[in-house]
């Protein structure tokens, strides 16, 4: 083994193309610091793919030193894995950028002695079953049946949600009416699948961001989040608003129940992203909390939102260093343009480029702008490729196109997006 000093500084980052392609600013800002990017993707990676942006000089990927791709994020297999790195390089930090390998990072950063979640937050963030009963006075009435008990499953009180354990995307999430539906539900499921019946919150929905430095809460930011469920028995996101416009005492009771849920969780270092629904009587209900980046363009928000990008934040908190994150000053907001059944073959907008995400294989890069600046389209981008074909909502993996816009501080950002998302012309072939 070569001593620490002979080995060259590295940073590991745990993701997936699509995350990647995303937060391409982690990996340049590795770099930008003479730190080398090593890379873990997991089984949804077409390696192939990935490979060929690395190799392309211009792609914002071609920073990346080295990948490797596991088969699921089992810890011995990762450990496996990464043992000639850790003899190769001087690993200084590890950065999760997706959900499935919230678990092993966390074990890796503790046995690397790096600033990570901790491997308890890890953990239980990773399970919507622990989280349940180890977040239990701030969750709604859950109740959790193994796969051998799921013909027993039954729901309390009707309306309910319906859902898996342990996926993401909204998948196989489902609101439920009577004993029909949710007999009908359960056949939805894998075999082996925990399954979660719980009483149905009501109220708007928001996702809470926060930084933590060793346990210190350093920022904290409101988004609020729009789904489908208004016009279907879904939970879609179709839509986020960073920050969220809101009376401050419901921004601050949201930023309280966050804090302590962080404090029951013996949180670490790095970024969080909790769902909560505000009920009517103003409590904070949480919907679940994730150890990781925040997706859709929720980063991309903050940035435009704050005038600076969020991803160096993170990477100083893997790093161990206390990163200074600025509050808003802008709005900034995503959403989801509505769309008919067909095949989607083109997406234009007047004036503005189209962003293909997964054609290009990574997101653009946005400038933030003043903050007394006007309202502006920052991007329009679609996360299908060309030819996919469209129909209704089920999940996060449906959506189509969507506009990325920022705003002054006083606009009010429900009514002012539509007037962009309505600018978007689909080309749809039936
Ligand atoms: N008990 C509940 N009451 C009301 N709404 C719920 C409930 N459980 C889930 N939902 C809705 O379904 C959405 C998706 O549920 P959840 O976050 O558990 O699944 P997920 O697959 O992790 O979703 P995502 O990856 O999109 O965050 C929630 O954000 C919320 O809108
Ligand atoms: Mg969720």
């Amino acid at each position: 083994m070569n001593r620490p000093s002979d080995r060259t500084p590295a940073v590991v980052v745990m993701s997936d193309l699509a995350a990647l392609g995303r937060q391409h600013r982690l990996i340049t800002d590795i770099a930008e610091r003479g730190l080398v990017p090593l890379v873990i993707v997991g089984p949804v990676t077409d390696l192939a793919r990935l490979q060929t942006h690395i190799d392309d000089p211009d792609h914002p990927l071609s920073r990346i030193a080295a990948v490797r791709q596991l088969p699921g994020p089992a810890i011995d297999g990762l450990l496996a894995s990464v043992r000639d790195w850790l003899d190769d390089y001087d690993v200084r930090g590890v950065i999760c950028s997706g959900e499935v390998f919230v678990d092993p990072a966390a074990f890796l950063c503790e046995a690397l002695g790096l600033p990570g979640t901790g491997t308890w937050a890890g953990r239980v963030c990773r399970d919507k079953v622990m989280q349940r009963v180890v977040l239990r006075e701030y969750g709604p009435a859950s109740r959790a049946f193994a796969p051998q008990n799921r013909e027993s499953a039954a729901a309390e009180v009707y309306p309910s949600v319906v859902k898996p354990a342990g996926r993401m995307f909204s998948s196989g999430v489902v609101r439920v009416d009577d004993d029909e539906e949710l007999r009908a539900a359960l056949t939805q499921y894998e075999p082996d699948e925990t399954i979660l019946v719980e009483e149905l919150v009501v109220g708007p929905e928001f996702s809470v961001e926060a930084l933590v430095h060793n346990g210190e809460l350093l920022w904290s930011g409101v988004t609020a989040k729009l789904t489908n469920e208004g016009d279907s028995r879904f939970f879609t996101e179709i839509g986020h608003t960073s920050p969220a416009k809101l009376p401050a005492a419901h921004t601050e009771a949201l930023v309280e129940a966050n804090a302590a849920i962080l404090k029951a969780l013996r949180f670490g270092s790095g970024i969080t992203h909790a769902e909560f629904r505000l009920q009517q009587d103003g409590r904070p209900v949480l919907m679940e909390i994730a150890a990781r980046l925040p997706g859709d363009a929720i980063t991309m928000l903050w940035h435009l939102a704050t005038g600076k990008p969020i991803e160096p934040a993170i990477v100083d908190l893997a790093l161990g260093v206390r990163p200074d994150y600025p509050v808003p000053t802008r709005r900034a907001v995503q959403r989801f343009v509505e769309h008919s059944p067909g095949r989607l073959t083109d997406v234009r907008y007047e004036g503005q480029p189209v962003s293909w995400i997964v054609d290009d294989g990574f997101w653009p890069s946005v400038e933030a702008v003043d903050a007394t600046a006007p309202a502006r389209c920052a991007s329009v981008m679609v996360s299908l490729p060309r030819g996919a074909s469209l129909g209704q909502l089920h999940d996060s993996s449906g959506r189509s196109a969507y506009v990325v816009v920022d705003l002054p501080w006083e606009a009010d950002p429900d009514s002012e997006v539509l007037a962009y998302a309505d600018k978007v012309e689909l080309a749809i072939e039936v």
